[in-house]
């Protein structure tokens, strides 16, 4: 894989929305879908809900080169001049997202495989394998193409690379893939003796004597080596990643001013990418969320979806590059939003970060496979609640301007990492059970329950700033994590390890002596013997810790604590009656809590309860149930602005006499003194003065 970019050499482009006033507002424009009359109208319509920028040309390919070689520029040339024209500002994409028909069936080598052997074809999306020398060189002629074209067009804002990039092939097993791979590998382990160590070859006749005989872990009689599965993962990362930097270089050589993005999928449910390596690369962190409309609690997924973008931006201010303005058309039963929760949905991202709010897309197709996803302009037109509601949200997204470059601070921190994702969830585990990001959530929502703003980090991070720290089923530890964990509870943090962590080092190989072996010293536990539970058997949990009692599932442990080292809850009933389930050890000027199990909603918020408390970063204001108040704040620290997000049914109160809300609600221009009233499903936005 090619590596151009060096550090020394990297550009310091323009801020992305160095041409707008305030915050983004807009979302992908396909006018090529559409006769010239709707396009005219789209302007009027865009004039009227206060767009000042579109994502422009990403899935243009074919309609640019619908024959190798030969171009059609007028209509985009056309649609730029008119946005500029209109003040409309545009994240130009490279238009690569999806090859041309022509070209999967001149070079059907460049289709990507499942581990099965599987082609996945030309005829929907994506159908490109990464790492292919063919298709890299069509990209990035394409690429070229779009750069010079229009490198000097007033219009462009900032660049767009290909779109959600291993979002339908996270993984390509390939012989291109195999051969990157081999070469990625070459490079990590420089010797193949090397290779046969980390991968623990000596195990089941595994042993390479060549480079040229590894695979990528194709469908294999058994399990296949979780070392190779692991760095196949970490190989597949980089692949992407490798692509999307050779495609931002190349716009780089031509318009080196320009910023380049790319739209990530930094939610819960993307497993493919590790997001904290890809953050340094991209001028500007964009994302994309979509909310689960059968979950009655998504507006805390998307919570975890924005703070994890921000955390992947290094804390700086991001773009919302998608979301819907109602049902999308890939769930099983794809619901609408309900009144107000598309505009609470998008101030929600702003008030964590967003400084743009965009959609997929500005006009609903009519034809093809998203004509049942909402847009901007729906099929009802603009005689519609929907159209109505994306104008009265355009009109609070200019009200809030002043928050743009503004930033969240964070006390509390979950330490989120890929490897422990991909390693924690290999086959020929104690548990099949076990899902790495249910924990994670789970203590996510339980901080978001409380009110506290939590950073998603992962766990190199400097964790200085941080009174809480929890790690939960961090299972892939380097000796450097393990020691940096160590630091924030010496240096006088509250520190959490949740079970199956710090087992095993970067090479899958158990840290031996007792689990879990790097948070041994730190936690003062040992286990012998993980003790997973039978799908649908529980045990009792007793301990203040957790409420008096709670239950448990999933995972247990037979654990020992050292001397010194305090239980605070223990299981009553099961194999291991008497043995601890949660213990807690004052480390330097902190302490370091052992969770060794899965606690229930309730056992889990009755412990959180307690450590919010012990690390003192509850929230500074108060809020019923339901409601969520998130601050950003000025550099300097002189203003901030309080986002009140009710997501009930009720009208609420936030603020109370020991915690005062005072100052002007930005969305209806009142002066606040004392409380603030949020209505029911409503938002508000508080500027204060520091
Ligand atoms: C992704 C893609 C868009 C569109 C939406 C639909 O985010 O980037 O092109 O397919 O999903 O939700």
């Amino acid at each position: 894989m090619r590596r151009r970019t060096t550090p020394e050499s990297t550009p310091s482009p323009r801020p992305w929305n160095a041409a707008l006033d305030g915050l983004g507002f807009g979302g992908d424009y396909n006018p090529e879908q559409w006769p010239q009359d709707v396009r005219l109208e789209d302007l009027e319509l865009m004039r009227e809900a206060g767009v000042n920028v579109l994502s422009v040309a990403i899935f243009s390919w074919a309609t640019i080169e619908p024959r190798e070689g030969e171009l059609d520029w007028g209509w985009l040339d056309e649609t730029l001049d008119r946005l500029h024209g209109a003040g409309i500002r545009v994240a130009l994409a490279t238009a690569t997202a999806s090859p041309p028909p022509w070209l999967t069936r001149k070079h059907p080598e460049i289709l990507p495989r499942l581990a099965d052997g599987t082609v996945l074809h030309q005829g929907g999306r994506q159908s490109y394998a990464v790492t292919h020398p063919v298709h890299r060189d069509y990209a990035l002629r394409m690429t070229t193409r779009i750069a010079e074209r229009y490198r000097d067009h007033p219009a462009l804002a900032v660049w767009h690379v290909d779109n959600e990039i291993g979002c339908h092939v996270p993984r390509d097993h390939s012989d291109a893939a195999a051969a990157a791979f081999r070469d990625w590998l070459r490079e990590r382990y420089s010797t193949v003796d090397a290779l046969n160590e980390a991968w623990g070859t000596a195990f089941w006749s595994q042993r390479y004597g060549s480079f040229d005989d590894v695979l990528p872990p194709l469908t294999a009689p058994t399990f296949a080596n979780p070392t190779q599965q692991l760095d196949f993962h970490r190989f597949s990362s980089d692949a992407l990643l490798d692509y999307y930097r050779d495609l931002r270089d190349t716009l780089r050589e031509i318009t080196p001013d320009v910023p380049v993005t790319t739209n990530l999928m930094a939610t819960a449910h993307c497993r493919g990418m590790d997001y904290f390596a890809w953050g340094p690369e991209l001028d500007v962190v964009a994302n994309d969320h979509y909310t689960m409309s059968a979950d009655p609690e998504r507006h805390v997924d998307l919570a975890f979806s924005a703070d994890l973008t921000r955390g992947v931006a290094g804390g700086a201010p991001w773009i919302l590059m998608e979301h819907s303005t109602s049902a999308v058309n890939w769930q099983p039963r794809n619901t609408p939003k309900a009144p107000g929760e598309m505009l609470r949905n998008s101030l929600q991202h702003v008030a964590r970060g967003a400084d743009a709010v965009m959609f997929f897309q500005w006009r609903q197709s009519r034809a093809g496979a998203e004509k049942y996803h909402s847009a901007m302009v729906p099929h009802a037109g603009r005689d519609s609640d929907l159209w109505r509601d994306v104008v009265t949200l355009g009109r609070a997204l200019r009200a809030l301007g002043e928050v743009r470059g503004s930033r969240v601070r964070s006390r509390a921190a979950l330490v989120m990492d890929w490897p422990s994702w991909w390693g924690s969830e290999l086959d020929s585990h104690p548990s099949q059970d076990l899902r790495y990001m249910d924990q994670v959530q789970a203590w996510y929502r339980a901080l978001w329950r409380l009110g506290v703003t939590t950073d998603l980090v992962p766990p190199g991070a400097d964790l200085d700033g941080y009174d809480l720290v929890v790690l939960p089923t961090t299972y892939v530890v380097t000796d450097a994590d393990a020691a940096n964990v160590a630091a924030a509870a010496e240096r006088g943090a509250t520190v959490v390890v949740t079970y199956f962590s710090g087992i095993v080092d970067e090479s899958d190989h158990v840290r031996l002596g007792g689990y879990p072996g790097a948070f041994r010293d730190l936690l003062g536990v040992r286990t012998e013997e993980f003790h997973p539970l039978q799908d649908g058997e529980s045990v009792r949990v007793v301990g203040k810790a957790v409420g008096g009692q709670a239950s448990a599932d999933l995972w247990t442990e037979r654990t020992r604590a050292a001397d010194g080292t305090e239980v605070v809850a223990s299981y009553e009933d099961g194999a291991l009656a008497g043995r601890p389930a949660i213990t807690r050890r004052e480390v330097g000027s902190g302490r370091a809590w052992y969770v060794a199990t899965r606690l229930d909603d309730a056992g889990l918020g009755a412990l959180a309860e307690l450590l919010v408390a012990e690390a003192g970063v509850g929230p500074e204001v108060a809020a019923p149930t339901g409601v969520e108040v998130v601050r950003r704040w000025s550099d300097d620290g002189a203003t901030s602005w309080l986002f009140a997000l009710n997501h009930t049914d009720a009208d609420a109160t936030v603020g109370a006499p020991d915690s005062p809300v005072a100052g002007v609600e930005l969305l209806t221009g009142d002066a606040v003194e004392g409380s603030l009233v949020v209505p029911a499903g409503g938002a508000r936005v508080v500027r204060a003065a520091g």
